[in-house]
């Protein structure tokens, strides 16, 4: 296996999982966010204010063909619109083990509320906007995982064991 990958809606935790799975499978993890915002030297806030979302799309296309040539067996987190695009879906597997942590509109809006980082949240009816937007994205993320682990009531430690399982971790270099 090459780079594990973390898919799913914001919120669901890829970003902390993979932090904490970076310590249990010693790999580096890799933010596909956080990268394209050191590359831009912008926010994803203001790419999708000043660029628009298409931009922000096209950036991420352009660095998931980056990593595809990039050696070194990784973690990676996605942005949550990521997979979205057929292209990506491909990409990701060509990649490595894609594993969707999947969440409910009432724990993203739980854990989200508050946040103002997320441009596609803002403004009126938060929950509103996270169930269509998780309605219409669900079936696309469940089509490009390899594996599915239902996130919302476990604790962290239960969710790195079922990846480190699913991975099959005990046989791989550990
Ligand atoms: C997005 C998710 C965000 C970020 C951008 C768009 C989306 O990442 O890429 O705001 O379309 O779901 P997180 O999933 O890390 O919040």
């Amino acid at each position: 296996m090459k780079q594990v990958i973390l898919i799913g809606f914001m919120g669901c935790g890829k970003s902390t999982v993979g932090i904490r799975l970076s310590y249990r499978i010693r790999r580096v993890v890799e933010d596909t966010d956080k990268r394209i915002e050191r590359e831009q030297k912008m926010t994803v806030s203001e790419i999708f204010a000043e660029k628009g979302e298409a931009f922000f799309r096209d950036l991420e296309t352009d660095l998931l063909r980056r990593m595809c040539e990039e050696k070194g067996e990784k973690i990676i987190a996605t942005g949550g619109g990521l997979p979205l695009r057929e292209e990506n879906r491909n990409l990701l597997h060509k990649l490595g083990m894609v594993i969707y942590l999947r969440i409910q509109p009432e724990n993203v809006y739980e854990r989200l509320k508050n946040d103002t980082t997320r441009p596609l949240l803002q403004g009126e009816d938060p929950l509103g906007k996270i169930r269509k937007l998780l309605g219409e994205r669900a079936g696309i993320y469940e089509s490009a995982a390899d594996v599915i682990i239902d996130v919302g009531e476990k604790n962290i430690e239960q969710i790195l064991d079922e990846i480190t399982e699913a991975i099959g971790y005990e046989n791989f270099g550990n």
